[in-house]
């Protein structure tokens, strides 16, 4: 092999030709400060910091400068320092100070070089644009503030790891790394194997501990984390920085993992043996009766347990199947099913920290891996263990997802089939819009995991219609109508979503006549209740009316704060009328002369639906809100509803989600009857306020129910 002999610092050296200058320095002993090189990556030579006089009229940057016979170069001159002294203020010049990961490990390699200089306060104008965050992975946080562009992170994911994700966006001032086309870390094609973030010299792009928990269990050596084929590809460094995050727990039959109704914070994979999956809270909706009294005013509404046989409710949904959080969904007749090794479960309370929608029991000792938010991002995103997941999905789940759909409850096994392989296993983050109003309807969407938020544009902004959980559709508007989508439909969390093509979707109407009627059934009605709605709010001014969210109510209790006493006979009434637990509190927020009082008002955007583990909670088509008879009791909702208005109903040692019943029972509410002094109403509040607002009197008239009684 051919060698070169150059001066290095005064010292003679000779290395193999091809050699750079940084190369034959560090082999002899001579350090180079770099920023932008790295051992294991192909040299770029972007940042400069490098810099060393070849006694050329420039310096060159040493990690990519070859060594050339003759060569006299100096590392460490007055004036070579100088220049990367310069070099280093201006890279601190937009560099907050200090960067998260200076903060966390004092290891900021920029930081650090500033410090050995000498450089404190630069002495140049920091950027006027802010490049900001980005949080939406959940396994690293990108700070594009503290960013060099050093492309290391870049090098790290296309030449290490070949997951091609990271380049460069922008030009001068807003250059920045990008994702994909520019996408959120958390939308992109990013793994989270985590190379990026241990390549990156700065804070910008550092761990995220999602939650600090301590995890019962085994904790695991990184080296034996990565021999799982479910880690594969991951990053050594990334799982020692996460070590604790993820445990191995032996778990004898019998003992139960975890249970419905329980918030949480992990996931479980399942390495051995076998698990049953169950709903232990009785199966049944909370039914009113009247229960009797000596007089009108002492008539009591007794709350007990009915289960469909005994009571049917004209709103039921007739599904078969009860949504949990798991590959499997729970037959509603006998909620239990089993999973086995390789089964994921609690993603969904993993990921947005919803409660446990089941049960889980060992039925066989077992062996799983219990794991945070970060370690399941992971999980979900090696591309290898996902496309196992989508296939355990298609051939065991699909199906029962498909006719726990009450419309396509009897579809027949072989169109199913046909669609098994045909369907497109989506995912989105949140926040995320996955159809757009306007655009081309080309697809139909079944929800699998997480909440949709369907809302439509107005004038004064968007309008909520609905949140959708798994078990729920939509799309079927806009390919039954002209073509174009009706709304927009978002990512509120997590989403996993079954999309159908729309030439599948039609194949299927026109082979089953009944699947058509009852979609088309259910889109008109949909429709005719966003024209009520966009009826109504497009000339509500926006003001208070709007600030209280009286716009979102359909049904308001007010009092008359110009007759009412205070007496508390309302309030009175209500306890007397429900086993002496009011469900009404004189207290609440006032618009104009009126106080809207604590009870379910059937809001347009009912946040109650959002995130029950079993979807029970949902919207009849006429926007009335139901708990449906697999509520498992978790308490949630009641936390989600802004205004109080939801309550939980013991029954034993289990217990029922209940909203304000309206006294259903009597003849109109307790509260509204015993006020002596007319103060109390029950009214659609644009109906009752529009006069008041200026609403047209079309629109009033045009209100649906509920004047005041
Ligand atoms: S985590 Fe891995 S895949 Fe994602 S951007 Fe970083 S290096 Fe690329
Ligand atoms: S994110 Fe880090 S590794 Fe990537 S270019 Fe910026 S400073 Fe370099
Ligand atoms: S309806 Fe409410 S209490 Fe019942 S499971 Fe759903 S969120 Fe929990
Ligand atoms: S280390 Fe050589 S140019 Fe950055």
């Amino acid at each position: 092999m051919s060698t070169v002999a150059l001066t290095i610092d005064g010292r003679e050296i000779a290395v193999p030709k091809g050699t750079t200058i940084f190369d034959a320095a560090r082999l002899n002993g001579i350090a180079i400060p770099t920023l932008c090189h790295q051992q294991n990556q192909t040299p770029v030579g972007v940042c400069r910091v490098c810099v060393v006089d070849v006694g050329a009229r420039v310096y060159a940057a040493s990690c990519i400068r070859e060594c050339e016979p003759g060569m006299k170069v100096q590392t460490a001159s007055a004036p070579v320092v100088q220049a990367r002294t310069t070099l280093i203020e201006m890279l601190m010049a937009d560099h907050p100070t200090p960067c998260a990961r200076q903060e966390r490990s004092g290891d900021c390699e920029l930081e650090t070089m500033a410090a050995a200089a000498g450089v404190s306060q630069p002495r140049f104008a920091r950027r006027l644009s802010p490049r900001g965050r980005d949080d939406s992975s959940l396994s690293i946080a990108v700070d594009h503030e503290a960013c060099i562009l050093c492309d290391r992170c870049v090098r790290g994911c296309d030449d290490i790891k070949k997951n091609m994700v990271i380049g460069r966006s922008g030009r001068g001032y807003t250059a920045h790394i990008g994702f994909d086309l520019d996408l959120p870390m958390g939308s992109s094609t990013c793994v989270s194997c985590g190379e990026c973030m241990v390549s990156c010299p700065t804070g910008a792009l550092t761990n995220k501990r999602v939650v600090d928990a301590q995890l019962e269990g085994d904790r695991l050596d990184p080296e034996w984390i990565l021999q799982l084929p479910v880690f594969k590809g991951v990053s050594g460094t990334f799982l020692e920085l996460n070590q604790g995050a993820v445990v191995k727990r032996s778990i004898p039959a019998g003992e139960t993992i975890c249970r419905e109704g329980e918030f949480g914070s992990t996931a479980f994979y399942i390495l051995e043996g076998t698990v049953e999956v169950s709903i232990n809270t009785p199966i049944g909706h909370v039914q009113q009766q009247d229960a009797g009294g000596l007089s009108r005013w002492f008539r009591r509404i007794r709350s007990t347990l009915a289960d469909r046989q005994a009571h049917t409710r004209t709103e039921e949904s007739g599904r078969r199947y009860i949504p949990i959080d798991a590959p499997v969904d729970l037959p509603y007749e006998k909620p239990i099913a089993e999973l086995a090794a390789g089964d994921l479960f609690g993603e969904m309370t993993c990921m947005s920290f919803h409660p446990r929608s089941a049960t889980v029991r060992a039925k066989t000792p077992v062996v799983v891996l219990e794991m945070l938010r970060n370690v399941l991002d992971i999980l979900q995103k090696n591309k290898t263990f996902r496309a196992e997941l989508d296939r355990k999905y298609r051939q065991r789940a699909l199906e029962t997802h498909i006719r726990s759909v009450p419309v396509f409850a009897a579809m027949p096994p072989d169109f199913i089939g046909y669609l098994r392989e045909r369907v497109e296993l989506m995912r989105f983050s949140p926040g995320e819009v996955i159809v757009r109003q306007g655009d081309a309807a080309d697809a139909f969407y079944l929800v699998r995991m997480g909440f949709v938020k369907v809302s439509e544009r107005h004038p004064g902004g968007d309008v909520v219609l609905t949140y959708l959980g798994r078990g729920s559709y939509f799309g079927e508007m806009g390919l039954l109508g002209g073509g174009v989508r009706t709304a927009t439909c978002t990512a509120l969390d997590h989403v996993d979503v079954v999309k159908i093509a729309g030439e599948d979707f039609h194949l299927m109407l026109s082979r089953f006549p009944a699947v058509r009627e009852a979609l088309e059934k259910v889109a008109q009605e949909r429709a005719a209740m966003n024209q009520r709605r966009a009826a109504a709010t497009e000339t509500v001014p926006i003001d208070d009316f709007l600030n209280q969210g009286l716009m979102e109510a359909q049904s308001l209790l007010v009092l008359d704060l110009e007759k009412c006493t205070r007496c508390d006979q309302c309030v009175k009434a209500c306890a007397d009328a429900h086993e002496g637990v009011t469900r009404l509190v004189r207290e609440g927020l006032r618009f104009d002369k009126y106080l809207v009082a604590t009870s379910c008002r059937s809001c347009r955007d009912p946040l109650c639906m959002v995130g029950c583990p079993v979807g029970s909670i949902r919207r009849r088509n006429s926007m009335e809100i139901i708990i449906e008879d697999w509520c498992v009791g978790c308490g949630l909702c009641v936390r989600n509803c802004p205004y109080g208005n939801l309550n939980l109903h013991a029954f034993g040692a289990r217990r029922k989600a209940t909203g304000c019943d309206l006294c259903m029972e009597h003849d109109e509410p307790s509260c509204v009857y015993a006020c002596p002094h007319d103060a109390a109403h029950r009214v659609e509040p644009l109906t009752y306020f529009g006069g008041m607002l200026g609403i047209r009197e079309q629109t009033a008239k045009g209100s649906t129910e509920g004047t005041s009684k």
